[in-house]
């Protein structure tokens, strides 16, 4: 779906990135820039920024960058239309769209379709809860389990009635597509014969949103023994298990307002607690944590509870979600909860001033993991190596060293080793998980696509314009040796800044990513040392660079002359004919 580019700069000129990266990532005032963690890469200490003068995000780290549309694509994880179109939404801006690449529309419309459906599809169940006789029982049976009529409807409970073709007929009389109703996983082709039957029936069923509050998907409990307790929707185009938390749209602001989220397993855990007011929580709905959950809940939270069931099940649950949450390098605690209990039977039957008092007794991760350990091996001498054993491999897991070794000295401390010793365990231990994967190799193999002085100069005209004809009269393009940079800097020359300002503009023009990260990085660059130092006569300072600049190209073009000598010396033919076209190329360049 084409966007016209006048769409886009109205979208660009009336959201504002820090107030849209805010949604999504707790920001501080430093300067003239915002810093927050990096919803990109995992860290530990602030080296994502946003600048609001240019309205740009960079992340220092990872090298995420870019505008707000930019943003959206890349946390969303969605295409340019339809992050413009979602921000379009967002500041009631209308789009008329032109057609444009089939594929793209048709992924996008696709979409679009499936979280129409999964709303027509919510409001359905929920009727036969709330108004059908055939939902009686599934009301008697959240009545039986305490869940309070708030909850229902805020979360829009429903039931799905015991026959095979409810949903089925529902879509049929709504008039929806074959493909969009299969798509959703609501239905299923019959295995014998034809026609289609549905997948979820004599359940009660849960929307699962997502953080725009659109129905992704949908999850169902049998009201007895029967198996599966629980059924999910499949995978879908719009329903993702690896990001999305049950409840995350409703509590993300409590999660901002206490700094803490707790993750629970189960949706009866979440609307339990939430009921009960303990609103900063989310469920990962049974399934493994993945780097991506915790990337997104660090944008509401800095500290995470991991909340388990004292059963072998949850200690192994918990003991596996761990690696994820050390990898990621955030404040995480574990609560066990006592007697067998989940946090839905345990709130229900105990209270929030009972969760509250042992929700105080949450484990580091390291004192929960040294806890089991020690369970296992006892503190004899024996019993500590054993310990220093299995606790290796999981401190081999953290990525940032100052995290590792914070950790190395606290497990030192508890089993009363020396530093040292459980140091070198650990390096083993890094290594020899290194040893498969030799990182940073190929890095190098890759040819520099950039050049320092050539990104100073760029950086130089996003940050004082000013300077652009000055560059320009030095013919210092023509010296660029790195493409890329050329033809961005060439590109800027060209620009008019217009109403959103020269760098947006640049960005507005600029199709990759790769390329838009660039910029983000160059303007933001100097948008720092703007702070420090102030320029005086920025046409003097300019005159100064170019000078250095072409001084340094012309050095090179003398050590070109001087391979030439020595490769006709040892009679490198082709070498010397590289070298020559090469040394034309820098000689018509200068002229
Ligand atoms: P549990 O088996 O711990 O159930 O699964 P629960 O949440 O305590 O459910 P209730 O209280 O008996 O109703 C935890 C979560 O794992 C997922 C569900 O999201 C569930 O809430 N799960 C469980 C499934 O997806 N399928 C299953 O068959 C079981
Ligand atoms: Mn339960």
């Amino acid at each position: 779906m084409y966007v016209p580019e006048e769409k886009i700069s109205e979208i660009l000129n009336t959201s504002d990135i820090v107030e849209l990266v805010s949604e999504s990532v707790i920001l501080k005032k430093s300067g003239r820039n915002f810093f927050g963690l990096c919803p990109f890469h995992s860290e530990k200490t602030p080296s994502f920024s946003v600048n609001p003068n240019k309205q740009i995000f960079y992340c220092f780290g990872c090298g995420a960058g870019g505008n707000a549309l930019a943003f959206v694509m890349k946390y969303h994880g969605i295409g340019f239309p339809e992050a413009a179109r979602m921000l379009a939404r967002k500041h009631n801006i209308p789009i008329e769209t032109k057609d444009l690449d089939p594929a793209k529309k048709q992924q996008i419309q696709s979409r679009e379709s499936l979280f129409r459906l999964n709303k027509k599809v919510m409001s359905y169940y929920s009727g036969i809860l709330k108004e059908d006789p055939a939902g009686k029982i599934a009301g008697a049976y959240l009545e039986k389990r305490g869940t309070h009529p708030d909850i229902i409807d805020r979360f829009c409970l429903g039931y799905s009635a015991d026959k095979w073709d409810g949903a089925v007929g529902f879509l049929r009389k709504e008039k929806v597509g074959r493909k969009t109703a299969l798509n959703s996983g609501l239905i299923l082709p019959r295995k014998q014969g034809q026609g289609f039957y549905d997948r979820f029936r004599n359940r009660i069923m849960f929307p699962i949103f997502d953080i725009n509050m659109q129905v992704a998907g949908f999850g169902g409990r049998v009201m007895d023994d029967a198996m599966p307790k629980y059924l999910n929707s499949p995978e879908t185009p719009v329903y993702s298990k690896g990001r999305i938390l049950y409840g995350l749209h409703a509590a993300k602001q409590h999660c901002r307002q206490e700094g803490s989220v707790y993750i629970v397993e189960g949706y009866f855990d979440f609307l339990s607690l939430f009921q009960h007011g303990i609103k900063n929580c989310v469920a990962s709905l049974g399934t493994a944590l993945t780097s991506e959950h915790v990337r997104i809940l660090k944008g509401y939270a800095s500290k995470m509870v991991l909340v388990f069931d004292s059963d072998a099940a949850g200690i192994n649950a918990a003991k596996r979600s761990i690696k994820i949450f050390m990898q990621e390098g955030v404040d995480t605690r574990i609560l066990v909860l006592p007697d067998g209990n989940d946090p839905d039977s345990f709130v229900m039957s105990r209270g929030r001033d009972a969760w509250d008092g042992v929700a105080k007794g949450a484990k580091t991760i390291m004192e929960f993991l040294l806890h089991l350990s020690m369970e296992t091996h006892g503190l004899t001498v024996e019993g500590r190596v054993k310990i220093l054993e299995d606790m290796k491999a999981y401190l081999a897991e953290i990525s940032d060293s100052a995290l590792r070794s914070l950790y190395v000295k606290e497990l030192s401390e508890t089993l009363n080793i020396d530093e040292k010793a459980v140091l070198e365990k650990v390096r083993d231990q890094v290594n020899r998980k290194g040893s498969h994967a030799p990182r940073g190799r190929l890095e190098e193999e890759i040819p520099k696509e950039s050049d320092p002085l050539e990104e100073q100069l760029v950086s130089m005209m996003l940050n004082f314009p000013e300077t652009i004809p000055d560059l320009i009269q030095a013919k210092v393009f023509d010296f660029f040796q790195s493409d890329r940079l050329r033809k961005i800097a060439q590109l800027i020359s060209r620009t008019d800044p217009g109403d959103s300002g020269l760098v947006n503009e640049i960005l507005g023009r600029v199709g990759g990513e790769a390329d838009q990260e660039l910029i983000a990085s160059l303007a933001m660059k100097g948008s720092m040392a703007k702070e420090e130092e102030k320029v005086e006569n920025i046409h003097e300072t300019a005159g100064d660079i170019i000078k250095r600049f072409i001084r340094v190209r012309k050095k090179n073009e003398n050590k070109i002359t001087t391979k030439i000598i020595s490769a006709e010396r040892g009679g490198d033919a082709d070498v010397m004919e590289l070298l020559k076209l090469k040394q034309q190329e820098i000689q018509e360049y200068s002229r």
